[in-house]
């Protein structure tokens, strides 16, 4: 029987964010969640780029070879509202219906939009865990801060800086834990050395200004890309579902994947989501 004084918190909602398309959140975002799976959570996703549903059609892709581990899935498309106000108020509706629907598994992994919609902002808002990947070069960078040009010094938070600290703000009142925000670097390798110690050492300084944990990234892989098609994942290589042979590429991004799956659940441990969450 269970014990009582435990009460349990809900899943642990892990939302991949960036106000910049192409970053690599869906690609992030399967990873971590066949990752979870494969260690034997129970997982659900949810595409709120669901227009695009570039996480709808990899998991139907997945369902296809038969016998893979699956999450529950949903997709929300943004309501057709006319008027601003009840629109957003039907967008948060849809997403905690959802929610709730995924209240006994273990981690939600949601994969939002790369550009500003209120059904993000709300995942945003509900978010234990934001990981946001962003390319390795200053042009993504300056999504999270403006940067001299001439002597890199940062200059202060940039736009998606300022939505991820607005929603922190308001998760604050509504009582909720604090978000743990993850930044990781994606497609690593693509640029000069010189360029990728620069981002790394203000990466590191832009953390402690405001506020995130800078995870291992991803370096750039074709395999990623290849296997998005197939519905597969570098955690599936191996396995019945055939795909390639496992190369030592694969094995690196294996690597990289499970790396990001641990500094995720390294995160601080949640005392409970309130349910009154914006
Ligand atoms: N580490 C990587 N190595 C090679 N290709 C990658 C890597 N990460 C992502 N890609 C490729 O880059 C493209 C964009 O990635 P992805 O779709 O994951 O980005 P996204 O942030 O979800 O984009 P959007 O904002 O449009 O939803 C895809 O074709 C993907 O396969
Ligand atoms: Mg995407």
């Amino acid at each position: 029987m269970l014990s009582s004084s435990k009460k349990t918190a809900g899943p642990r909602i892990i939302v991949f964010g960036n106000e910049k398309g192409g970053s690599g959140k869906s690609t992030a975002a399967v990873q971590v969640a066949v990752g979870l799976l494969r260690r034997g959570h129970a997982v659900a996703t949810l595409d709120l780029d669901a227009r695009q549903g570039t996480l709808s059609r990899y998991l139907t892709n997945r369902e296809a070879h038969g016998g893979l581990p699956m999450p529950v899935s949903s997709a929300i498309l943004p309501s057709s509202l006319e008027n601003s106000a009840e629109a957003a108020a039907a967008d948060k509706a849809s997403l905690e219906a959802v929610l709730s629907g995924f209240e006994g598994l273990e981690y939600v992994i949601v994969d939002t939009p790369g550009n500003d919609t209120e059904l993000s902002r709300r995942a945003h808002a509900r978010a234990d865990t934001l990981v946001t990947p962003i390319n390795d070069s200053f042009v993504d960078f300056d999504l999270l801060a403006r940067v001299d040009p001439k002597t890199r010094r940062i200059l202060g938070p940039s736009v998606y800086a300022e939505l991820v600290w607005e929603r922190r703000k308001e998760r604050a009142l509504a009582g909720g834990s604090p978000i743990d925000w993850i930044v990781m670097r994606n497609r690593l390798g693509h640029s000069e050395a010189r360029n990728k110690r620069e981002m790394g050492d203000a990466l590191a300084e832009l953390a402690k200004r405001i506020g995130f944990r800078v995870a291992p990234g991803f370096g750039e892989r074709v395999i990623f890309r290849e296997l998005f098609l197939s519905g597969l994942t570098l955690f599936d290589l191996g396995s019945a579902a055939g795909g390639p042979a496992l190369a030592m590429s694969h094995v690196a991004g294996r690597h990289e994947a499970r790396a990001l799956i641990d500094a995720i659940l390294a995160g601080p441990v949640r005392h409970g989501t309130a349910s009154t969450a914006p």
